[in-house]
C-alpha cells in the first residue's frame, strides 16, 4: 500500500493506533527514512573508541555506519560504504582500523575523517572523471554529530533541533548517569548483550514504561524469585530486584511517568540502592560523591530514583543501575537490542559490579524477566498479524494526560500517555514528509556532471 498524508494520519488516533503500524513493511520503510532519516540516533559512547582508529560500527535505522576515531582525536559517523564498488568497509562491532579505512575489496583507503587517501594502480584512473577530492570518492560523513557528555548521537538531517533541544526533558538521565561518577564520566564496560526479538521496534518502547504489564506478564519470574528467596532465608539484591514486579497495582499507580516532545520521556520511582543509603555499595558510593560534591549534591544524586527512559528512535538509558538499551530495527518484525553496560570513572568497582549484575539479571539473553517481555512482544506482532481486529488500545486515562513544565506528567502510574506521547511523535515525523535527507549539493552531481563546479565544499 503506498502511504498519503491523509492515510498515516488517520493511523493514529488519541486514544489507538491502527495495528499495521506494527505490521506493514510499506510503514516500516517510511520510518527508516522520516523517523531514522531525521531524528538524533544514538550511535555509541565516545569510550567505545577511545584510541586512533578505534571504530565501533552499528546501524541508524536501515542505514550502517561506523562511529571512529580520528587523528584529530574527534568522534566521526560515517555511512559504512566503500564509494568504489560499494562494499562495507568494516564488520559489525568494535575494532581498530589502524591510521585509515582500507577496503578489502580493492584497498581504496580513506582517511578516518572519511577523506579518499588512495587507490592503487593510480595510472589507471588517467584521462578519467575520477577525482580522489570529489565527495563520490570518499566515505560519506552524516549530516550532523554531536556529543552530549560523551553520548554521541547523529542525525542524517541537515536541518533540524539541536541535540540538547531534541532531547529535552531526558537531558537530566544523561546528567545523573554521568553525576553519579565523582568525575562526571561514565565509559561503557564489561563487553554488551545483543538480543534478537521477533517484534516491530516501537513494542518495546511501549512496554518501557507499561506499568500495567509487569505483576500479570512477570509473575513467572517474580514467584520463582520469591520461591528462592523463601528457600535461601533472604532476599539478595539479585532476587528483590525480580520480586519488584510482583508490586501489586496500588504500587505503581503512585509512580510518575513523565512525557516530552519528539517521544521521550521518563518513569521515576520503582527502586533505589542509593536512596536506602543502607548497604556497603551504596555507602562507599556515597562517601566518593560526597567528597567530590559536598553532602547535599551527593544524595541529591544517588536520591534521583528513576527507572527507564525513552530516547524514542535510540533506546532507554537506566540512570540508577548505569546501563543503556539500545535499540536497533531490523526489519517490520525485527528488533535487535544491544545492551551496554557503563562503569562510573572514579567509583567504587563494586557499583560497576552491581550494574553487570543488574544487566544479567534483567537485561541479558538469558534473563528470567526479559523472556517473559520477549514473548509478549512476539505474541503482539503475531497477533496483530490475524484478521481480527485492527486497533490497538491506548485509552488508559487518555484525556487525563497534564502539562506540565515542558512535557506532560500522567495523573496515574497506570496510564498510557506514555504510548500516546510515543504516537503523537511518530505521526509528527512520519507526515513531514518534505523534509530531505540527502545532501543536496553533492546529489545533483551525476557521473556526466562531473567538474569543478560541481565539487561540494
Ligand atoms: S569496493 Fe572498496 S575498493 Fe573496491
Ligand atoms: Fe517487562
Amino acid at each position: 500500500m503506498s502511504y498519503t498524508n491523509e492515510r498515516i494520519a488517520q493511523l493514529v488516533r488519541a486514544d489507538s493506533v491502527h495495528k499495521s503500524v506494527y505490521t506493514d513493511p510499506a510503514l516500516y520503510q517510511l520510518e527508516m527514512d522520516r523517523i531514522y532519516g531525521q531524528a538524533w540516533i544514538y550511535v555509541g559512547h565516545d569510550s567505545q573508541v577511545p584510541n586512533l582508529g578505534d571504530y565501533h560500527a552499528t546501524r541508524i535505522g536501515d542505514q550502517d555506519v561506523v562511529m571512529v576515531r580520528a587523528s584529530d582525536k574527534k568522534v566521526y559517523v560515517l555511512y559504512n560504504r566503500c564509494p568504489h564498488k560499494g562494499a562495507k568497509l568494516v564488520p559489525d562491532g568494535c575494532g581498530n582500523a589502524g591510521k585509515f579505512f582500507r577496503c578489502p575489496y580493492h584497498a581504496w583507503t580513506f582517511k578516518l575523517d572519511g577523506a579518499h587517501l588512495s587507490a592503487p594502480m593510480k595510472g589507471g584512473y588517467e584521462g578519467t572523471a575520477f577525482d580522489a577530492k570529489h565527495p563520490d570518492f570518499a566515505m560519506r560523513q552524516l549530516a550532523r554529530v554531536e556529543s552530549y557528555r560523551g553520548f554521541v548521537f547523529a542525525s542524517q538531517a541537515p536541518g533540524g533541533p539541536e541535540l540538547v533541544d531534541f532531547l529535552g526533558g531526558v537531558v537530566s538521565s544523561i546528567d545523573n548517569l554521568c553525576d553519579r561518577s565523582p568525575v562526571g564520566e561514565v565509559e561503557v564496560a564489561g563487553g554488551v548483550f545483543r538480543v534478537m526479538q521477533t517484534s516491530n521496534w516501537k513494542v518495546f518502547y511501549e512496554n518501557l514504561h507499561d506499568t500495567m504489564h509487569a505483576p500479570v506478564t512477570h509473575e513467572s519470574s517474580f514467584v520463582a524469585a520469591r520461591e528462592q528467596a523463601a528457600e535461601m532465608g533472604e532476599m539478595p539484591l539479585e532476587l528483590h530486584i525480580m520480586d519488584g514486579n510482583g508490586e501489586p497495582y496500588s504500587f505503581w499507580e503512585k509512580l510518575e511517568l513523565h512525557a516530552y516532545e519528539h517521544g521521550h520521556g521518563y518513569m521515576e520511582g520503582i527502586f533505589n540502592p542509593g536512596a536506602a543509603n543502607t548497604d556497603a555499595v551504596t555507602r562507599a558510593h556515597y562517601e566518593v560523591l560526597e567528597k567530590a560534591y559536598g553532602a547535599e549534591r551527593a544524595s541529591a544524586i544517588l536520591g534521583q530514583n528513576r527507572h527507564n527512559t525513552i530516547i524514542y528512535g535510540s533506546g532507554s538509558p537506566h540512570t540508577v543501575f548505569q546501563q543503556f538499551r539500545v535499540i536497533r530495527p531490523m526489519a517490520v518484525d525485527r528488533t535487535l537490542i544491544e545492551i551496554q553496560t557503563f562503569r562510573l570513572k572514579g567509583a567504587p568497582e563494586a557499583v560497576f559490579k552491581r550494574s553487570l549484575m543488574y544487566a544479567n539479571v534483567i537485561n541479558s539473553p538469558s534473563s528470567n524477566v526479559m523472556a517473559d517481555d520477549v514473548e509478549l512482544y512476539d505474541r503482539c506482532q503475531k497477533g496483530n498479524q490475524t484478521r481480527g481486529g485492527e486497533w490497538t488500545s491506548l485509552h488508559r486515562y487518555a484525556g487525563q494526560d497534564r502539562v506540565v513544565d515542558g512535557g506532560m506528567q500522567s495523573t496515574n502510574g497506570t496510564s498510557e500517555l506514555p504510548m500516546r506521547n510515543q504516537f503523537k511523535a511518530w505521526k509528527t515525523y512520519m507526515l513531514a514528509s518534505n523534509r530531505t535527507t540527502i545532501p543536496i549539493a553533492v546529489e545533483a552531481c551525476s557521473a556526466a556532471q562531473l567538474g569543478d563546479d560541481c565539487h561540494a565544499a
